[in-house]
């Protein structure tokens, strides 16, 4: 395993629920994280100020606002593209309006991140890993009735994520995706409060397979989508 004591490491979405248990734990692994928030501010108590910066106002559908975040950034050992978003749309409740603010939540977002932090890595020249977060109906949409638009969109980022690993064949970057069931989060519990939450992954779990995926020394699973269910 390598150490990530040091290492520069963007956390996009790191301010929300799953989000900040990755900022946490790679804190803990001795990392330094780079947070792009789309909110005009964030509490400064939110996360360990020499161990997190947090980058406000940016968009991240925005391509220029992406280069520009990238731009100031070091040379990074990992991404982890986390920013997205859900939504329960059966097909009457879902106009264009809802299919594009999905993909842009969760494609553009995840496809416009990358394409910067390859650029990264190849300016550096020591290559480097990118985890982006899919989601469990990506894999099996037939679970995906009454969310077409989310389930597409997240589908998406599986193919983008295996066909970019493909295309980066040889440059020592990796990129897997993880396609987690329902998470343990705060919204979570409050939308479905009667649900068996003691069967929903807990955030602080996901969080210590990535820091376990950031710290692997060889890019040996690049292209992989990774289930991740709990005991869902
Ligand atoms: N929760 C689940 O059960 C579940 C299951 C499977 C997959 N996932 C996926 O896992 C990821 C994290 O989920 P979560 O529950 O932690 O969600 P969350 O708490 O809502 O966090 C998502 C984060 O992404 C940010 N974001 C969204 N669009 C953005 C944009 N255009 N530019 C910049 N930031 C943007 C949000 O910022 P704002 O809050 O300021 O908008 C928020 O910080 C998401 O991709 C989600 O789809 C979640």
């Amino acid at each position: 395993m390598r150490t990530l004591r040091d290492s520069h490491i963007v956390i996009t979405g790191g301010t929300g629920a799953l989000g900040s248990a990755v900022a946490r734990a790679l804190v803990e692994a001795g990392a330094h994280c780079h947070v792009p928030a789309i909110e005009t501010s964030v509490p400064a108590d939110r996360f360990p100020k020499d161990k997190v910066s947090v980058t406000t106002n940016i968009d991240l559908s925005d391509e220029a606002a992406v280069e520009g975040f990238y731009a100031k950034l070091p040379a990074l050992h990992g991404v982890v593209n986390i920013a997205g978003g859900f939504a329960w749309a059966p097909i009457a409740d879902s106009p264009l309006k809802v299919l594009q603010q999905q993909l842009s939540m969760n494609l553009v977002s995840c496809a416009l991140s990358c394409r910067a932090a390859v650029a990264n890595f190849r300016k550096a020249g020591q290559g480097g890993h990118i985890v982006n977060i899919s989601a469990r109906p990506a894999l099996n949409p037939r679970q995906g009735a009454n969310m077409t638009a989310y389930t597409a969109s997240k589908a998406a980022v599986a193919a983008f994520t295996v066909a970019l690993a493909e295309e980066l064949k040889g440059e020592n970057i990796s990129l897997i995706a993880l396609a987690p069931s329902t998470i343990d989060t705060p919204t979570n519990r409050k939308d479905m409060p009667k649900a068996d939450h003691a069967s929903w992954v807990k955030p602080t779990a996901i969080a210590e397979l990535i820091v376990a995926h950031l710290g692997l020394s060889e890019t040996i699973n690049s292209g992989a989508l990774i289930p991740v269910y709990g005991k869902a």
